[in-house]
């Protein structure tokens, strides 16, 4: 062996993850993954993808739907993602996802599908349409993730389920037919806040909150914004600390700290003598100011659809390019006849 120093030519991690583009997301979704995608993209190679096809496990209103598609693929622009470093683009315009997803599924077990927290809870809200697409969801999430040969897989803890038997689907395959796909690890993300509800902090911040007053939505205005946290369910201390039976005092601050970059102890020290008509103001003031921006980019970027199309296209092009190289793949592997 020669002592020549090999250069080290580092890849960069590889990371995929995918939103479903139902309804506007909450500022917490914004706190518990979409921020974070943004803060991944200098130092991974990233794949983001607005997950229509799994949208429709659900009964969709296809005019509202589309429109739905299209803003939730500008929205990824307008938090920071920049199309030059991330690879953006809509799951139905790349066929491979269905694809794949079908090679997948027979080699996925009903026990396994069955276990699945998510199913289990949806197929109860949605006891009139318990349809096979929802019970086989975590096959088509599977093969979002495996097509790319993503590192790691940035989630919030919902989905954690759905990841391991993603790994268990994809070391089966490689098992069975040689080494395939990259066995990917599920990234939770630990930055960020765990946004509560702002009507009842011990549940999770939710878009589908029947109280509108419980979410913040990220194109909520700066009036609504402000009114919302004036309303937040708080305790009678009157006295800014993080601590015990103080839930509503604790996510205020968290989402607080999220924003201005303090911690929890350098904002009671902030806040130290005032009383929760100031903090509370304050918290809105902070979230309007991060919100607003990602409003205005949103609006410009919808203001202009042939560009956005010709975005969505470039993605879709790139992504095609990418998953059809696996998809091949995997074809070949189990055995499809393939020309030559
Ligand atoms: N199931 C995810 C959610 O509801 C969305 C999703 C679809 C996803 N495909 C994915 C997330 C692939 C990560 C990777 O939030």
């Amino acid at each position: 062996m020669s002592d020549i120093q090999q250069p080290t030519i580092e890849r960069k991690k590889r990371v995929l993850s995918c939103i479903q583009p139902t309804g506007v997301p909450t500022l917490g979704n914004y706190f518990g993954a979409l921020r974070n995608w943004v803060k991944m993209q200098d130092e991974f190679d990233c794949f983001y993808a607005v997950a229509d096809l799994h949208a429709i496990t659900v009964r969709q209103d296809p005019a509202k739907f589309r429109q739905q598609i299209m803003e939730t693929f500008a929205l990824l622009m307008a938090i920071g993602l920049d199309p030059e470093k991330s690879l953006l683009f809509v799951q139905s315009q790349v066929p491979a996802h269905a694809q794949l997803s079908w090679l997948l599924s027979c080699c996925t077990q009903f026990g396994e599908l069955s276990r699945m927290t998510q199913f289990k809870d949806k197929s109860a809200k949605h006891a009139d349409n318990i349809n096979l697409g929802l019970f086989s969801y975590p096959t088509l999430m599977a093969a979002d993730i495996l097509l790319y040969q993503p590192e790691y897989v940035p989630v919030g803890a919902d989905q954690k389920q759905h990841c391991e038997l993603t790994r268990n689907i994809a070391e089966r395959f490689n098992s069975i037919y040689g080494n395939t796909f990259v066995v990917p690890e599920p990234y939770i993300m630990k930055t960020g806040a765990r946004v509560r509800s702002l009507q009842d902090p011990t549940k999770k911040m939710s878009k589908s909150d029947e109280n509108v007053n419980a979410f913040i939505s990220l194109k909520d205005d700066k009036d609504t914004i402000i009114r919302k946290f004036r309303r937040a369910v708080t305790d009678s201390e009157a006295r800014v600390y993080y601590g015990e039976g103080k839930d509503g005092i604790n996510n205020l601050m968290e989402i607080y700290g999220a924003i201005v970059g303090k911690t929890m102890q350098e904002i009671e020290q902030e806040f130290e003598g005032k009383g929760y008509g100031d903090f509370k103001s304050a918290v809105g003031e902070a979230v309007a100011g991060e919100l607003t921006p990602i409003q205005e980019r949103l609006q410009t970027l919808l203001g202009d659809k042939a560009q956005l199309e010709q975005l969505m296209r470039t993605g879709a092009e790139h992504a095609s390019y990418v998953a059809g190289r696996t998809l091949a793949k995997a074809q070949k592997k189990m055995g499809f006849y393939q020309f030559k």
